[in-house]
């Protein structure tokens, strides 16, 4: 998670040539290029792309520019009712094409040597940016927007997921081998507003993706940070994978829901800020707790963050390779 990333001195130049992180996203050759880094330095068994979940909101004609230090920011949130109904779904060759551009180019770079993960927010988080304007502490708009105007953030989940399954459709179509939806932000929901708002829209989006995709079957990862406890609702999705943060108990998670699908996960990412004996421990520990067999994806719970450094993800990498071998004898 955040393979590439500010923690690379490799990814900062590239982002300082292309002036500003959106350029770098709208920019094909830039993307690749970010994107294939992290496989040059460390010996990682998939390649992500690079994007971001915001890049449909600044479709949809929002303005998107991420601020150092501030994070995402939005020219125009949504304010009110209206700006809502205005919306429409963008056109995935006129408005998002640089990013299937940049899966085929990266697709021709990696000749097949790994797969390539595509990835979209989920409608219930990118709407959170949307409607705050960017980050937030307490989601005070959104949350006061699902409770006291329903109707009017249904219909917003509503289109969002239109224009996800189209996005994802498009990734696809372009090349991708796996999708990957992040819903960063289902964890601050209550057990019924998590299913109502986020869960059932996430749904959709699968339906929609296993309806086009008759021929490939693209393996399909939902990953709700805090969503923990939620997990056998999550297993019912239609997913093939849940991704886990940091908080889950790996073992506990293959106990409940391990038959019905894969596991990526989750080593909390602050590990990489101890030793290197830590980190190896820490990956020991994660992979005897998943245990034995096929059906884990060694994954970090959440982002790295731009303090890391490199060359203790390459610790944490040889590290997987190298313990991991037992669990996968015979
Ligand atoms: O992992 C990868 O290498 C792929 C690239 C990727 C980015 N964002 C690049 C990025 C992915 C998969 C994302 C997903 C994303 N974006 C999520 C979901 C995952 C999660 O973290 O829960 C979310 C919530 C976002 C929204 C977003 N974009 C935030 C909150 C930020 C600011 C982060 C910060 O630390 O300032 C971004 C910008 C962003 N997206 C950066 C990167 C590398 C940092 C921007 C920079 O270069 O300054």
């Amino acid at each position: 998670m955040r393979q590439a990333g500010r923690y690379l001195p490799e990814y900062r130049a590239t982002r300082q040539r292309a002036g500003d992180f959106m350029t770098l996203c709208k920019t094909p050759e830039l993307a690749c290029e970010v994107t294939l880094q992290p496989l040059q330095r460390f010996d990682l068994d998939a390649a992500i792309l690079f994007s971001d979940i915001l890049t449909i909101p600044d479709a949809m004609g929002l303005g998107l520019s991420v601020v150092e230090n501030k994070g995402p920011q939005f020219a125009r949130p949504l304010r009110s009712g209206n700006d809502i109904r205005n919306l429409t779904v963008p056109d995935m060759v006129t408005d998002l094409g640089y990013v299937s551009d940049a899966v085929r180019l990266i697709k021709r770079e990696l000749q097949g040597k790994v797969p390539l993960i595509g990835f979209a927010g989920s409608p219930w988080t990118i709407a959170t940016y949307m409607i705050e304007g960017g980050s937030s502490k307490n989601f005070s708009k959104a949350k006061g927007m699902l409770y006291g105007q329903s109707e009017q953030l249904h219909r917003l989940l509503e289109l969002l997921s239109r224009a996800i399954t189209d996005y994802l459709n498009a990734q696809i179509a372009a090349g991708v081998d796996v999708v990957m939806l992040f819903d960063s932000w289902g964890g601050i929901l209550s057990h019924a507003a998590y299913s109502e708002f986020s869960l059932a829209y996430m749904r959709r989006i699968i339906q929609g993706l296993r309806a086009a995709d008759t021929g490939r079957a693209t393996p399909i990862i939902l990953f709700t940070k805090g969503g923990g406890l939620w997990i056998e609702d999550i297993a019912r999705s239609g997913c093939d994978a849940i991704g886990l943060d940091w908080s889950m108990d790996i073992e506990l998670a293959r106990k409940s829901v391990g038959a019905q699908v894969a596991l990526q996960g989750n080593l909390d990412t602050a590990v990489l800020y101890s030793s290197p004996a830590s980190i190896r421990r820490q990956v020991a520990e994660v992979l005897a707790a998943y245990g034995q067999g096929e059906g884990h994806v060694f994954n970090l719970g959440h982002g790295i963050h731009p303090d890391i450094d490199p060359d203790q993800v390459a610790v944490l990498v040889d590290a997987v390779h190298e313990l991991s071998r037992p669990y996968h004898a015979g």
